[in-house]
């Protein structure tokens, strides 16, 4: 019997998911509920979940796209954001009406992961059971990303200080200042995940480069005392309990190239470390040489996998 996720028991679905994931993607009934139906795109009428007699079968979980939250995204496409399921035919049997549901409404194409609030970038290429699954029904791959981690313990920063680069973290004071940086730089997805952090977290979660008053350059970096992980945060569980996460981050476009990125990196890592973060991760970047320099090596690499919906 199908039933939606109005009073789901976040903690019980978590359990299943871990019980059919690799350890590396395990999560926690709070990040769920946070990705699924605390997220604005919750897809209410695609997403359900299978049960027999009070037993979970499997459940998957479908965003709308985000558009309505910044520009940018396609409105015809959706997101597979997870699917957990017992036995495939479960899994085949969720995936089958979540297609017709969504080709119904005219949706163009189903994205696994990326959507706002994800858990996936691409499918984990060491997830092979949910590669497999993608495949015979009909996801097609594109690029590959990685995740990197080091543990900050005995971190020092390898990069000089460009000349009037200063780095901290912000203060309530320093939001419109943000504000601004993002209508300048980043308007879209960044501009809408870090404003809604800090929202959630205070300001202290966005390290910037400032010249003066005003932001330059920012990244967003959260620790083990957050309420919301998010990026590669959401992946805390199988992380040490100090755990650690630094991105987005970028520098003002006409900055790029003269070292104030690379410092910026270097300086917020050394601020998480202070804050008590042993193991850091960065997540979904191709930047394997740029954050290389810094130690971190990858440890998680997935690849794009849509599926185009027919017209
Ligand atoms: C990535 C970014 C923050 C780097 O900042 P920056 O000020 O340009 O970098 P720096 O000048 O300090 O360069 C640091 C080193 O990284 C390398 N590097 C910088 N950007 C790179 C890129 N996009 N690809 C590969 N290497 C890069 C530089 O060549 C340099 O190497 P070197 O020390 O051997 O010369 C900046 O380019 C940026 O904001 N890009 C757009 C946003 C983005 O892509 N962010 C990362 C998402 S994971």
């Amino acid at each position: 019997m199908k039933r939606s996720f109005k009073d789901a028991d976040f903690d019980r679905l978590a359990a299943f998911w871990n019980a059919c994931s690799p350890e590396k993607y395990w999560i926690d009934g709070e990040q769920l509920r946070l990705n699924t139906v605390d997220s604005p795109v919750f897809d209410w009428g695609a997403s359900c979940i299978e049960e027999a007699d009070g037993e979970i079968l499997g459940f998957v979980s479908i965003k709308k796209s985000a558009r309505s939250l910044y520009p940018g995204p396609d409105k015809d496409v959706a997101h597979l954001s997870c699917i957990a399921y017992c036995e495939a035919q479960y899994g085949l049997d969720l995936l089958t009406e979540v297609k017709s549901i969504l080709h119904n409404r005219g949706c163009s194409k189903l994205q696994f992961g990326q959507d706002s609030r994800h858990f996936f970038p691409g499918c984990p290429t060491d997830y092979p059971a949910l590669h497999n699954f993608l495949m015979v029904e009909g996801f097609s791959e594109g690029g590959e990303c990685v995740d990197l981690e080091r543990n900050l313990l005995d971190y020092k920063n390898p990069a000089p200080i460009p000349d009037g680069d200063e780095f901290r973290a912000l203060t309530e004071n320093d939001i419109p200042a943000l504000s601004d940086f993002f209508d300048r730089e980043f308007p879209y997805r960044w501009k809408y995940d870090t404003m809604t952090k800090v929202s959630i977290e205070g300001p202290s979660c966005v390290f910037a480069l400032f010249h003066g008053d005003r932001i330059d350059g920012f990244a967003l970096v959260q620790d083990f005392t957050n309420k919301a992980p998010i990026g590669g945060a959401v992946w805390h569980v199988s992380m040490a309990s100090t755990w650690g996460a630094l991105g987005a981050i970028g520098v003002a476009k006409d900055l790029r190239g003269k070292g104030s990125g690379n410092a910026l990196l270097g300086s917020a890592l050394e601020y998480l470390r202070d804050r008590g973060v042993e193991q850091c991760i960065i997540d979904w970047t191709g930047l394997v040489d740029f954050y290389g320099k810094h130690g971190f090596v990858p440890t998680r690499k997935y690849t794009s996998m849509s599926l185009q919906l027919d017209p």
